[in-house]
């Protein structure tokens, strides 16, 4: 929506798609190159008297494990992205993750968790954070709001939360969940990496926190990881000053600066992922070869009409899940017969990727709806290539192994 006069540097006057090709891009002042340089330097220069120095400012360019040119530029672009104040970045989504539990929660303390997320989220929870720090938690259906309500004790620090999840594409109710967990005192964290902006913002519907893995959609080439903690400034200096100072799980200058890159085409990538994603989910469907087909966009979904409402119309992502209809072998042999298709772990990449895993895979897998239980699944990250071709691969592996 532009309000006004549009200014490619302000992101409340002009549409999504100009300010994403401007947003973090403005002209360097010392060359006036046009776009940002890579700043690959370890530490800034420091005024001699150090205590010249405005520590409380956590921008204040020092060192590179707290933040340098290049991390500051994208994390400006991720808080404006998310409509928010603040953003830090990480080496990874996972250390993204793990900076929001480590600095949040301590011994003790409860958390109440999407019993779908994932699979170091489980791991965390379960064992690490468990075992070695006695965090408590409760896994709940997060589409069942009276479970998610029961579980909150008066110790409950975190709900956490993804909104559509890693790999069932179970979707939150992001307003209703923070609701909830503003009711019992604690935050709502949510792993936005599926559904990422323009596509949907967390925080505009009450969420605190919103992580993603930047290694996904907003990068989008499948070449750097990263991640990203984003919300009001208060929550994240925090973050930034337990977790990122101390820790030191920095991203390097050279994949934020490939990120920041990768974040011009989001929108336009976006567009075309889901538009891809929605016919490849209806091809799959309509096939009575395929067991089953998870994808929010499709009115099948069991949380279809909340994605209707919560996305605006903008969208549905263009993660899918699916099985043919047979054994683990057989998933197998399909995956085999693929050409344009590749089997590789990750997602929100410019080319298609998917994953085979059989019905009793890792932790957690037991709360899983009855047909991943039954086949396994298959988790398709619908890229950028013709939807023709895909829909052409998928029809030709299927009818090889039929
Ligand atoms: C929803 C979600 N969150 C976090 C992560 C972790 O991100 P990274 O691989 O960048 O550590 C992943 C990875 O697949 C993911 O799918």
């Amino acid at each position: 929506m532009v309000h006004g006069r549009p200014d490619k540097h302000d992101p409340a006057t002009v549409g999504e798609g100009t300010w994403a090709v401007h947003g973090g891009n403005e002209p360097d002042p010392g060359t006036g190159a046009l776009r940002r340089p890579l700043v690959m330097a370890n530490s800034y220069l420091l005024p001699p008297d150090p205590e010249e120095m405005d520590w409380s400012n956590p921008e204040g360019l020092v060192y590179t494990r707290t933040t340098g040119a290049n991390q500051l530029a994208l994390e400006t672009k991720l808080a404006a992205l998310e409509g928010a104040d603040a953003a830090i970045t990480f080496a990874s989504g996972v250390g993204a993750l793990h900076a929001v539990f480590f600095s949040r929660l301590k011994t003790g303390d409860h958390v109440v968790v999407s019993d779908v997320t994932y699979e170091a989220v489980w791991r965390l929870f379960t064992e690490l954070l468990a075992e070695r720090y006695q965090i408590e938690s409760t896994f709940v259906d997060v589409s069942d709001l009276d479970q998610v309500r029961s579980a909150m004790r008066p110790n409950t620090k975190l709900v956490h939360v993804e909104t559509v999840a890693n790999p069932t594409t179970k979707v939150a109710d992001i307003a209703a969940l923070a609701e909830i967990a503003h009711a019992g005192g604690a935050l709502l964290v949510v792993d936005n990496t599926f559904t990422p902006p323009p596509l949907y913002r967390p925080l505009a519907d009450g969420a605190d926190l919103v992580i993603h893995s930047l290694t996904k959609y907003i990068n989008g080439h499948g070449d750097a990881m990263g991640g990203a903690v984003i919300g009001a400034s208060d929550l994240v200096t925090q973050v930034r000053r337990d977790s990122l100072t101390d820790l030191g799980a920095v991203i390097s200058p050279f994949n934020a600066w490939l990120i920041l890159r990768g974040s011009v085409t989001l929108p336009l990538r976006l567009a075309r992922h889901q538009e891809s994603a929605q016919r490849v989910a209806e091809f799959l469907a309509a096939d009575p070869r395929i067991a089953f087909v998870a994808y929010p966009g499709l009115a099948s979904h069991a949380e279809h009409d909340l994605a209707v409402r919560q996305f605006g119309g903008r969208g549905f992502g263009a993660m899918l899940a699916f099985a043919l209809d047979g054994d683990s072998e057989l998933q197998n042999r399909f995956v085999r017969e693929l050409r344009v298709i590749t089997s590789a772990v990750s997602l929100g990449h410019d080319e298609s990727l998917i994953v085979h895993s059989g019905p009793s895979g890792r932790g957690g897998t037991e709360h899983y709806p009855e047909p991943f239980r039954r086949y396994g699944h298959l988790r398709l990250s619908v890229g950028l290539e013709d939807a023709d071709d895909l829909i052409a691969d998928l029809a030709a592996a299927l009818d090889a192994v039929s």
